[in-house]
This record gives structure tokens, sequence and C-alpha cells, in this order.
């Protein structure tokens, strides 16, 4: 399950209603799949075949169309981040800067972990999600955030998109950034 880490004050939220609860005052979806759909060589495979991809995809089928029915999502992919990615440093690196999206972002973790650190409504300064396998967020359009990967280094993620002109990435600044 999730925990929300809030860098500013070092509150830290656990348990499935909490984490709810704050994540839906600020914006955020946030539910739990189950990951018993997912077949078990794929709870640790981390360099896919495009037969893995759809093995994912075809796994959670019935989630994602749910999910896509309810917010308006048309496509839907899968990506896959270790050791074993080319460029993997890289790609951490332009992942790590703070942007905004003018679509909301969507991720459901099949594998490994993942933090996305969003900046909060109001006084609440930016907070990290911890996400690992089961968890699905969506981080808000127009929402200052970012992405890395936990100790771990690795994640397999779906991806659900409105329009993937929404998905470009457009850098955020501002004057004395807190993260
Ligand atoms: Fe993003």
């Amino acid at each position: 399950m999730a925990v929300i880490k809030v860098r500013n004050s070092g509150k830290v939220i656990e348990g499935v209603e909490q984490v709810g609860a704050f994540l839906e005052e600020q914006g955020v979806l946030y539910e739990h799949w189950d990951m018993s759909k997912l077949p078990q060589e794929l709870h640790e495979k981390f360099n896919l075949s495009d037969e893995d991809k759809q093995q994912i995809l075809t796994a959670f089928d019935q989630d994602i169309r749910s999910l896509a029915e309810r917010r308006g999502y048309v496509n839907w992919d899968v990506i896959a981040l270790s050791d074993t990615t080319p460029n993997l440093e890289e790609l951490l690196k332009k992942f790590e800067q703070v942007h905004t999206h003018t679509d909301d972002e969507v991720r459901v973790i099949t594998a490994g972990h993942g933090i996305f650190i969003v900046k909060g409504e109001g006084e609440i300064g930016y907070f990290d999600i911890e996400l690992e396998a089961g968890d699905v967020i969506s981080v808000p359009e127009h929402t200052p955030h970012f992405f890395t990967l936990m100790e771990d280094r690795q994640v397999v993620a779906v991806r659900l998109f409105i329009d993937t002109d929404g998905w470009v990435a457009h850098p955020y600044e501002e004057k004395e950034q807190q993260i």
C-alpha cells in the first residue's frame, strides 16, 4: 500500500483509509488493484518482452477498461525501468525534474516501486507518494510533480492516456524550490 511522506513537516501517512483520504483532499486518484491477477513470473520481471507487456495488459484488462471509462482514458501501455534499461541514469535525470502536464498522469504499479513527488495544495508543500505493486494513482493536470525510483531501482507500470499530447512534460519552476 502507498505511504505518504510530507517533506516540510516530516509527517508520514500510512494505511489505506488515511492515505486515501489525504490523496482525495489533494485531488489525487488512489486505488489498489488485486495483483494476484498477474501471472507469477511477472511479479519480479523487469526486462519485459512485448509479449510480457501484453500479458500484463490482458491480466488487468477489466480494471483498465473500468478506469478508462470513468476518467476518459483512450490509450494505455506498459513501461519498465531497471538497471537493464539502457540510459537509466539519463532517464531518471529527466524524470526527476519538476514538471506539469495538461492531462492527468496515471500509473498502475505492477512490480517494483516508484515515488511520485507532488506539490500539494496550499501550505502543505511537496509530499512523496511511495508506491508498490497494486497501487494506482493519477496526478491531476497542471499539478507540479516528478517521479523517481526507490532503493530497488526497478518498476513496471501501466500508463493510461487521454491524449498523448497531454502527456508532454512542461518544466515547472518556482523562486524558492523546496523539494
Ligand atoms: Fe509527469
